[in-house]
């Protein structure tokens, strides 16, 4: 299968924002490449697929190599390696299936296919004995997955905390910094192009659920049940409760939390959450991305950088299709293999176990006692609290309604929602409370 001059014979599908950056790095720093991983390693793209072949590209690419039938590219006799860059989880299946099928070893940046369809894929690649590369997948152009999955080897992974979707936090931000309320703020994210046309699954929090779950898989060694993951988005963030946040010291950020319990369960969620200004996190700003990462031997460290665009991406694609072309060519019975869940199930610790302090907000009608009324079913509950807030501003002493904000000392979630339950009852509670953690990591 080795094509007439020594390349690594590579089908390329998809090619738009990540795939044709792909073409750009290897035009512009193949030979770098090569003189950097030894002269077997250098690669000739063979075939690309995509929607449109008549599509005007970028990149200047020979029209000849354009095709819509990804069977073809992957049954092409000179291709040894197969790069999936078109997304989504059916079409990309079933090419990530045919080419494990046909034993060549997949590079893919495609979260959403490895955190929903990940127990198919790895099962066809155990069976197959063919690797799946998925640096790209979490945090664009951070080599997190490699230094998770090899530099800490030798660590158990206490906890992974990360700031895993720019345009959450590009929206955070101008909330923050600028004052401006969630829809305007995704409207100049669209405007900038950081944000998709259809922004679900960056805003509702599962693009970032997607890559913690892989993150977890990495280090705890099983696949994560995306039934099994709590996930809530920042879309009902409020600019109130952002200039709480502020007022209070503390920054609101979408959060990713990948932690291991002494019990050896394992919690995993992702959600928008206060953390104190002081920590490093609460500095990352724009479409940058930071993983936090602690192990029991190197303490802790911190990836920061750009998790997405053309360029940050594929480098990380291009550092797959390095790994994946030497274990080709150096190791071919044998070094690097690529990533397989080595534990067959592991126990997520259930949501309403899982504890930290909190911050609850509550519309209340502002009479006498109110506080007294909500602290003692706080109280009843066992609930510890550490400071209270209003929202009463000097020019409207008169106002019938107020937000009456509680911090709370750490307790089970699970045993405030049942106290907020209670609470909500109270004729002095207008509105639902809104709730978020208050993380000091
Ligand atoms: N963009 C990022 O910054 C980023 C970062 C990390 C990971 N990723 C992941 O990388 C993957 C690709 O993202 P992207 O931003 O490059 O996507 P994109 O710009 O939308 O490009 C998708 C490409 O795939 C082709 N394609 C889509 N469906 C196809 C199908 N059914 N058959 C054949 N070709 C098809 C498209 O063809 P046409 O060109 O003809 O339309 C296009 O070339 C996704 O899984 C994404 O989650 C992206």
């Amino acid at each position: 299968m080795i094509t007439n001059d020594g390349a690594v014979g590579v089908g390329l599908a998809g090619f738009g924002t990540v795939g044709s950056g792909v073409w750009n790095t290897l035009a512009r720093n193949g030979g770098l490449i090569t003189e950097r991983a030894g002269s077997a390693v250098k690669f000739e793209i063979h075939q690309i697929v995509v929607r449109d072949p008549d599509k005007p590209r970028a990149a200047s690419v020979p029209t000849e190599l354009f095709t819509t039938d990804w069977q073809s590219m992957v049954e092409h006799p000179l291709v040894e390696i197969v790069v999936e860059l078109i997304g989504g989880t059916e079409e990309a299946f079933e090419l990530v299936a045919a080419s494990l099928g046909a034993g060549k070893p997949v590079v893919t940046g495609n979260k959403a296919l490895l955190a929903e369809r990940g127990e198919e894929v790895f099962a066809l690649a155990r069976r197959h004995q063919t690797p799946v590369y998925f640096e790209a997948a979490v945090a664009g152009g951070i080599p997190i997955i490699k230094a998770a999955r090899e530099s800490f080897i030798g660590n158990q992974i206490d906890l992974i905390s990360g700031i895993i979707n720019g345009t959450s936090n590009y929206i955070l931000m101008r909330m923050t910094e600028a004052g401006l309320d969630y829809p305007t703020a995704l409207k100049e994210a669209k405007e900038l192009g950081y944000a998709e046309a259809d922004e679900t699954l960056d805003v509702n929090g599962w693009d970032a659920a997607h890559k913690a779950m892989l993150l977890g898989a990495i280090v705890h060694g099983f696949l994560i049940d995306p039934d099994e993951v709590y996930v809530r988005g920042i879309e009902y963030v409020r600019p109130l409760d952002i200039c709480f946040a502020k007022d209070l010291g503390y920054v609101v950020k979408l959060l990713c939390i990948v932690r291991q319990h002494e019990d050896g369960s394992i919690e995993i969620r992702t959600q928008p959450s206060f953390i104190p200004k002081t920590n490093i996190l609460a500095s990352v700003n724009d479409v940058f991305n930071a993983v936090a990462i602690r192990g029991d031997g190197f303490g802790d460290a911190l990836f920061y950088g750009r998790g997405a665009g053309q360029d940050p991406t594929a480098s990380s694609v291009v550092s797959d299709l390095v790994d994946a072309g030497r274990s080709l060519r150096e190791a071919p019975k044998g070094g690097n293999q690529g990533f397989l869940p080595y534990r067959k199930k592991g126990t997520l610790k259930p949501i309403d176990e899982t504890e930290t302090a909190y911050y609850v907000r509550f519309p209340v009608t502002d009479r006498p006692g109110v506080v007294a009324d909500i602290a003692s079913l706080l109280a009843k509950a066992g609930i510890g609290i550490s400071g209270t807030h209003s929202s009463i501003v000097p020019d409207e002493p008169d106002a019938a309604f107020v937000d009456m904000v509680f911090l709370l000392h750490t307790c089970p979630f699970g045993t405030l929602k049942s106290a907020l339950k209670a609470i909500e009852d109270l004729d002095c509670v207008t509105e639902r409370p809104v709730v978020f953690r208050i993380e000091t990591l």
